[in-house]
């Protein structure tokens, strides 16, 4: 039988088509191997500065304590957002088996197509009344949300001023979109009016912050943010990962400042 290789370069020559050539099988190969061999170094040089991360392999429930493979005691968890301890709390893990029964494991689409279920609406509707807020729309995490913003709300002629300790998926979402980027320095206010300034010839601005930041736990100055955002005509976008339901101060600024400017 005809390798493929062969296969596709034939019809490269009878086509006089210069790209096929790339597809035959010896040189992919020879392009595998020399990928394989950066990669391999590259993955040195992590080991070589200390920065390498293995997989901890959890093999209990999320909670303060988790038991980990390879280790007989209770390992203390710092790194979890578990903050409320939903992930194993009797009540959620029952919702959850009820759930199963009825509506079965997944949706085996996207929502886009077939992945919304009546239940998912319920959950919307909660959260949007818990906010006071017209509208909600889940997703799958976080990450997935903030991949999903920025792009679908700015074009080119807009400006995100973004903090510049905001989390990495905030970073990546507004590397999606075409708006003109600006950064300010972590929640200083005179740094962020300066960008406000600076980017007033854009049509849309939008200031992007974590409510409390992921690595240090500092709180954005959520009540001085949306009155810039008034004075220069700014909507504001919060991360609200680690604040609400947890730390009593930014739930509450959150609360008390949500009007039509403010995406939460
Ligand atoms: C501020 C912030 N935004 C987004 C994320 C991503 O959240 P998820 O783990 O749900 O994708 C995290 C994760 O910890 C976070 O700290």
């Amino acid at each position: 039988m005809e390798k493929i290789g062969d296969f596709v370069l034939k019809i490269s020559k009878r086509h006089n088509h210069r790209a096929f050539k790339y597809f035959t099988r010896k040189r992919s190969t020879q392009a595998a191997a020399a990928v394989q061999q950066d990669l391999q170094h590259e993955l040195e040089g992590i080991k070589d500065a200390g920065t390498w991360k293995g997989e901890r392999v959890i093999t209990s429930k999320q909670g303060p304590t988790i038991h980990v493979a390879g280790s007989q005691a209770d390992i203390l968890n710092f790194c979890a957002n578990n903050y409320l301890g939903l992930s194993s709390h009797p009540e959620v893990i029952e919702a959850g088996k009820k759930a199963l029964d009825t509506h079965g494991a997944g949706l085996s689409s996207v929502r886009f197509i077939c992945g919304t279920q009546d239940l998912h609406k319920e959950l919307e509707d909660k959260i949007s009344k818990f906010h006071k807020k017209e509208d909600t729309i889940l997703y799958a995490s976080c990450f997935d949300a903030n991949a999903g913003l920025f792009e679908v709300l700015l074009g080119p002629e807009d400006a995100v001023i973004s903090d510049e300790l905001n989390h990495a998926s905030i970073i990546d979402g507004i590397r999606l979109c075409k708006a003109k980027r600006f950064r300010y320095k972590h929640t200083d206010m005179k740094d962020l009016e300066q960008n406000l300034k600076d980017a007033s010839s854009c049509h849309k601005k939008l200031i992007a912050t974590d409510g409390v930041f992921s690595m240090d736990g500092s709180v954005a100055p959520l009540p001085d943010i949306t009155r810039l955002g008034n004075e220069y005509g700014a909507l504001v976008f919060i991360d609200e990962c680690h604040g609400t339901g947890f730390l009593d101060q930014p739930a509450e600024e959150l609360m008390s400042i949500l009007d039509w400017k403010l995406i939460s």
